[in-house]
């Protein structure tokens, strides 16, 4: 191996870091099996082939690259996702995945030899922002999400999940999860705790609850220039307003509330619309309190809506429940490492695993604290920090 750690992390990230990249933003635009998706998950395979790793695929779309016998049990999982939200940023996601490709690296010039085998994934559509439903994979292949209903779903051009993937999905992989004894996912943090902590790495406690719902809200569409203000059946006024009640009863309960994503029919500058679609995100450090955030918008959007006169309908997307990761597991890591223990709102992949097996996440520090966005940032010698604290995870779990 030539050059420092840094450098190595630099020269291996500067391989993907134009695959999706939109020139105006910076940002990117990774959607799951969409064409720069599918060449990352080709830089995966060509990766696992230079290191002599086999990879193989569970139906669903998961990829994963095996350091020692394939079918073997007891293994410990590691890695992360490709996919990106609409103009996201470089490092939630690959950062994970670019890191254990790094970690096997040292393991081997240190002369480690795993007593369990080690497997590296890429999960398959952890953002939702193709089809909707985050974790998709994860989701899938743990079960916790049906394979007929993933099938069905579509992405906003009408493509179905099982369209895009080239036929319909396995579903939950008993026997392949089964092999499986630990998950370590490093990701980039979404927030500036490591830089309070003025540490460069932590280990995660637990995800917040959190969840998406849809509400869509139908008026009348009608002439902007004729039509008399007390005679409208506006859907934007139901919609404006919700959002405002969101954020307003968020804060009241130190909740998150979001609505980051919005649709109007038709969309027209002078005419009142037909039909506004909003997509709520909640969070909350308890289950409790998201509930009854959700409740308290549902609840304003409802009465609201008997004002303006309007119909509307909510539909639960996706909910994710508290995730407290393996405590023992953290405590030992945090030691192993010296770092932090924080918890997140952020939703991973390794939230659905931790249901099925001990599982924990390492965080990098981000200077900038912002994710899903182009200004999500990572230093160089942070990202060599995290590959040498995975590799050291991975040691103490593979070698018994
Ligand atoms: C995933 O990044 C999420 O928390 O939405
Ligand atoms: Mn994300
Ligand atoms: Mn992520």
């Amino acid at each position: 191996m030539s050059g420092d750690l840094a450098s190595r992390f630099r020269a291996l990230w500067d391989e993907i870091a134009p695959v999706g990249r939109d020139a105006g933003s910076g940002g990117y635009l990774r959607y799951a099996l969409t064409e720069p998706e599918r060449e990352l998950r080709a830089w995966f395979r060509s990766q696992a082939q230079r290191r002599g790793l086999p990879v193989t695929e569970d139906g669903n779309g998961n990829l994963f690259a095996h350091w020692g016998e394939p079918e073997g049990s007891d293994a410990v999982l590691t890695g992360s996702h490709f996919d990106s939200v609409p103009h996201g940023g470089a490092y939630d996601g690959p950062l994970g995945i670019v890191s254990a490709f790094l970690a096997v690296d040292e393991l081997r010039a240190a002369g480690v030899a795993p007593d369990r085998p080690l497997v590296l994934a890429a999960f398959v559509e952890e953002e939702g922002a193709r089809f909707g439903v985050p974790c998709l994979g994860s989701r899938l292949l743990t079960g916790a999400l049906a394979a007929d209903r993933a099938a069905g779903l579509r992405d906003a051009a009408g493509v179905s999940f099982a369209e895009a993937l080239g036929g319909p999905p396995a579903g939950a992989r008993p026997d392949l999860l089964g092999r499986f004894g630990a998950f370590v996912e490093l990701h980039v943090e979404q927030g500036r705790a490591l830089v309070d902590a003025d540490a460069p790495v932590g280990v995660a406690s637990a995800i917040w609850p959190h969840g998406r719902w849809r509400f869509d809200v139908v008026g009348e569409g009608n002439h902007a220039g004729t039509t008399r203000m007390a005679d409208r059946r506006d859907p934007m006024l139901t919609y404006a307003f919700t959002v405002l009640a969101a954020n307003k009863e968020a804060r009241l309960r130190g909740a998150h509330a979001t609505v980051g994503r919005v649709s109007v029919e038709p969309n027209a500058t002078n005419a009142i619309p037909s039909k506004v679609t909003g997509w709520l995100d909640a969070r909350a450090a308890d289950p409790e309190t998201l509930s009854g955030l959700v409740d308290a918008v549902r609840g304003k959007l409802a009465e609201r809506a008997r004002r303006d006169g309007t119909e509307v309908t909510v539909t639960e997307e996706s909910v994710t429940p508290l995730v407290a990761f393996d405590g023992g597991l953290a405590k030992r890591l945090a030691t192993l490492l010296d770092a932090p223990v924080l918890p997140t709102g952020a939703g991973h992949d390794a939230g659905v695993l931790a249901a099925h097996l001990p599982t924990a996440m390492l965080f990098v520090r981000n200077p900038t604290g912002v994710s899903h966005s182009p200004a999500e940032a990572a230093r160089d010698a942070d990202c060599a920090a995290g590959v040498r604290a995975l590799a050291r995870v991975l040691e103490e779990l593979t070698c018994r």
